[in-house]
């Protein structure tokens, strides 16, 4: 009789002894995606420009029974990302999974931002990723197997009509094409490359904006078919599809999480 087995929960989604990176992994977004991937059974580097934060989640991990080191990275250290990456295949035993998540926003009108916004920006959401993906796709080439899925936002498909940000539109859109190209690079050699696009998120990311323009919220629920911004846990299912076999056809995807807002 036909069982379940050839599409079992497990066999989909079990990443059991595959070790995964997370930049950005000491909150918001970040700190869901390593706790979803050590839940499914991987072995976490935690990494964070901020060390406690990332040791914090590490903590969280190995509590609820799972295997997490921590290791303090700016994403925006070119040689430092060289050198964690390493030492995180070394440490594991290889690097199955890189979720490029540490991003940033520095608001602003086009007309007068400042060189330093841009190129900070430009710096932790665009060289990054690639820089991370260059040196993660070594390890993953040379064993002939690797995922890797990129935090993008649905503002690298949109304009921003709310919130003037030229950096961040810009650099998001970059990460959405570049992992099309890095997609189509490796396919034949086993890494695929995705990413996600969220909408807002409740996240200190957009915290202090929506302090100080408290509408801000109300605008985005309208603008929203489901009605309301992404809680943080709501991102664990897109990463746990784009990191495990459940996904095992599909590469240069970017996968909205976004209530519908790219739809409209
Ligand atoms: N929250 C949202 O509304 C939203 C929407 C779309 C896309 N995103 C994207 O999701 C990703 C995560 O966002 P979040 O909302 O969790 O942000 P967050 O600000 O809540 O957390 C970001 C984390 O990254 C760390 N970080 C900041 N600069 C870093 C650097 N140079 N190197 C390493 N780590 C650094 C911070 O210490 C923090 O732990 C970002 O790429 C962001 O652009 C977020």
């Amino acid at each position: 009789m036909a069982g379940f087995e050839e599409v079992s929960i497990d066999k989909l989604f079990r990443i059991d002894g595959d070790s995964a990176l997370v930049t950005g992994a000491g909150g918001g977004l970040g700190r869901i995606a390593a706790l979803a991937l050590a839940g499914a059974g991987a072995h976490l580097a935690v990494t964070d420009i901020d060390a406690a934060a990332a040791e914090r989640v590490a903590a969280e991990i190995r509590d609820a029974g799972g295997v997490a080191e921590s290791w303090r990275l700016d994403v925006a250290d070119r040689k430092r990302i060289d050198a964690v990456i390493d030492q995180v295949a070394e440490r594991f035993g290889g690097l199955h999974i890189l979720i490029n998540n540490a991003g940033i926003i520095r608001p602003g009108p086009a007309e007068s931002l400042p060189d330093e916004d841009w190129d900070e920006v430009v710096e932790v959401n665009m060289t990054a990723p690639f820089v991370c993906a260059r040196r993660a796709a070594k390890h993953m080439l040379a064993r002939g197997e690797g995922r890797i899925v990129s935090i993008a936002s649905i503002m690298g498909f949109r304009a921003n009509p709310m919130i003037p940000h030229i950096p961040y539109q810009a650099t998001k859109g970059a990460l959405v094409n570049m992992t099309r190209s890095l997609a189509v690079e490796w396919a034949g050699r086993g890494v695929r490359v995705n990413a996600i696009a969220p909408t807002f998120f409740y996240t200190e990311l957009g915290a202090d904006l929506r302090r100080r323009r408290p509408e801000l919220v109300d605008e985005i629920e309208a603008r929203t078919p489901l009605g309301r911004l992404g809680e943080p846990e709501e991102i664990a299912g897109g990463i746990l599809y784009l990191a495990s076999p459940a996904s095992s056809m599909v590469t240069g995807h970017t996968l909205a999480i976004d209530g519908g807002w790219l739809s409209t």
